[in-house]
């Protein structure tokens, strides 16, 4: 995944394509590079490493001058990240400028063609054969956008693209399909294309969302569509109601935190729209009671953490509704043939709502007639526009690559869900809805609560920063919030953390505890609690240092763990909320005293558009 952004207009365009990169570097940051016309020619600069590196080359974009351009911030696909890979990329004369975010597939064969035709190629990436195929037809018609329509009717993939032609220094093109692109209606002549709102929130909040397929033309003073055939388009004007802030650190040391802190809000902001007069009301669902006891099963489909909200998703709907739910990791459906029945419901669950394998997962679902339901967070993004039915948690832009707040926002969007098909299958009676709204309407200030108190985690983690294993464990729910809190650590520590249904322990995994292995158990659901103390007391006697985080009255586990962490009382099926925030607290603090980039893991990125 890559970040795009584009600028045309009154003003020197590339310190404001450095500004806006910088905002779009979580999604990818091992190379980047801008192109601006200088009035004569089109000039290119690129480097190797994070974004500082172009600023410092180019003095913040002074020693290029122009007010057109092209940028771009790369996480490697195709071509090692390098300076010659870095974009953009473009034709022999540099005429033809491009930058690329998604894989062009189809490009080796394409790149054979040209080659035939006496192309030349110096990249390995796969964008390279844009900016040479739209050289091929420039040569033949000289008009920007039938060249460019000519080469989308021969590239296959996915990809949001940035283009400038020398000849036509007054226009800049843009072309989308399965990889985000935003343009921005900028004031006084000013207009810019972007990969996501962030890179543009500084200059307007007037945006286009590209459809698929679509084409957009751009001077300093007109905006214009058309698709791939040439036609017109008219499209509606949004407007991004998120402030600039949201974008920057707000005074915490690492987006992840600043993160963690706005749960609270995200919880409420998530919840509260969906809370009506006591009740749980899910406009966006549009389902009526008997559409909902018609569903027969449901699906829960994701990748990453959102996966492991889905495993929770299960516990609480199988709790609540007594509906069979199968959990899939998307990449997994997406090739296994699912059986899906035709009263199912698909539930495929995404922050970023690009990930591509939860997007073919979308895909192959529809085409299979089958109901599906996107729970995402980023407004206009495939998946919730691709899904039949969108709950959009409002979570804000998340930057870190680890997720946290929207995390959080998916479960609560599960719990409403869950109540909701609990209320028309007749699980879930007034009362209970009634009791539980009061639960959830409780968690934002029981969490403000617990990441206050994260001092007792912030002291013992200096214990483990040089740990090689740690060992979360769990049953039910329990072992859904073991998966995230090892992901977690894992993601931003590099420490090797495994996951383990408490009760699998004992058939193989516990030959890992020897004296002094850490093991977090989690321990919040009151049918388990002895079972898994139990369980707590076996890896104790193999040597293991046990953290446990448990419900506050359960002092009983102090028998058995060396720390406990106490979370607030709540409905069993949203202790997930509250055991989290220990996890991810835990898990931050390890980062950073390990001296980690935790906001921008190594070999991570914040949203996976390409299998
Ligand atoms: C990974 C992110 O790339 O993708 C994770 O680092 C995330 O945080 C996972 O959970 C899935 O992403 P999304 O956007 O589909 O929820």
């Amino acid at each position: 995944m890559c970040g795009i952004v584009d600028y045309i207009g009154k003003k020197q365009a590339a310190p404001i394509l450095l500004e806006g990169l910088s905002k779009l570097e979580y999604r990818g940051y091992d190379s980047a590079g801008i192109a601006v016309f200088d009035g004569e020619e089109i000039r290119v600069e690129k480097a190797t490493g994070r974004l500082k590196v172009l600023s410092e080359l180019t003095h913040d974009g002074e020693t290029m001058p122009g007010s057109v351009g092209i940028g771009h911030t790369r996480w490697a696909t195709h071509g090692e990240p390098n300076q010659v890979n870095a974009h953009p990329h473009y034709n022999k004369n540099k005429s033809i400028v491009v930058v690329h975010n998604g894989i062009i597939e189809n490009y080796l064969s394409l790149r054979q063609r040209l080659i035939q035709k006496g192309y030349e190629f110096s990249t390995e990436t796969d964008t390279e054969v844009v900016a040479q195929y739209l050289d091929y037809y420039y040569q033949k018609n000289h008009d920007p956008l039938t060249s460019i329509i000519k080469v989308l009717h021969r590239v296959e993939g996915a990809y949001a693209l940035g283009i400038l032609f020398k000849d036509h220094p007054d226009t800049l093109y843009a072309v989308r399909k399965d990889a985000p692109l935003i343009v921005g209606k900028g004031k006084e002549g000013n207009n810019l294309i972007a990969s996501d709102a962030t890179a543009l929130l500084k200059h307007t909040r007037d945006v286009y969302y590209l459809e698929n397929n679509e084409i957009a033309v751009l001077t300093a003073d007109s905006i214009g569509f058309f698709n791939v055939d040439g036609d017109p388009v008219e499209k509606e004007e949004s407007r991004i109601d998120w402030d600039e802030s949201a974008a920057e650190k707000g005074g915490y040391e690492h987006f992840m935190l600043k993160e963690m802190y706005e749960q609270p809000k995200t919880i409420r902001d998530t919840l509260n729209p969906r809370i009506k007069d006591g009740n749980v009301v899910i406009e966006e669902l549009g389902m009526t009671d008997e559409e909902i006891r018609n569903v027969g099963r449901i699906h829960i489909v994701a990748c990453g953490s959102a996966y492991h909200t889905g495993v929770t998703g299960k516990y609480v709907f199988e709790g609540m509704c007594r509906i069979p739910v199968e959990v899939d990791l998307a990449s997994e459906f997406r090739y296994r043939d699912p059986i899906l029945g035709e009263k199912d419901l698909v539930i495929v669950i995404s922050q970023s709502g690009e990930t591509a394998d939860s997007l073919e997962a979308l895909r192959i679902t529809k085409a299979a007639g089958i109901m599906t339901l996107g729970i995402v967070n980023v407004v206009g993004s495939s998946i919730a526009r691709e899904a039949d039915k969108v709950m959009y948690t409002w979570a804000g832009p998340e930057i870190a690559v680890a997720t946290t707040k929207a995390y959080s926002a998916q479960l609560i969007a599960l719990y409403l869900l869950a109540i909701r098909f609990g209320q028309a299958l007749g699980t879930v009676d007034a009362k209970a809805t009634a009791s539980m709204i009061s639960e959830l309407k409780r968690l934002p200030d029981q969490i403000e609560l617990l990441l206050n108190n994260k001092e007792k985690i912030q002291n013992f983690v200096n214990h483990y920063l040089a740990a090689q294993h740690i060992f979360f464990i769990g049953r039910g729910i329990d072992y859904a919030i073991a998966m995230e809190g090892s992901l977690k650590l894992k993601e931003i520590s590099y420490i090797h953390s495994e996951a383990y249904a408490a009760g699998e322990l004992k058939h193989g995994t516990i030959s890992l505890i020897e004296e002094g292995t850490l093991v977090n158990a989690i321990v919040t659901q009151d049918a388990l609690f002895a079972k898994t103390v139990s369980n707590m007391v076996e890896v104790k006697s193999r040597g293991a240092f046990v953290m446990a985080v448990t419900n506050e009255g359960n002092t009983e586990i102090e028998n058995t763990a060396d720390l406990v962490i106490y979370i607030p009382q709540t409905n069993r099926f949203f202790t997930d909320s509250l055991a989290i925030i220990p996890l991810q607290l835990f898990a931050y603090y390890v980062s950073v005293g390990r001296g980690c980039d935790v906001d921008k893991p190594r070999n991570l990125a914040k949203s996976v558009t390409v299998e």
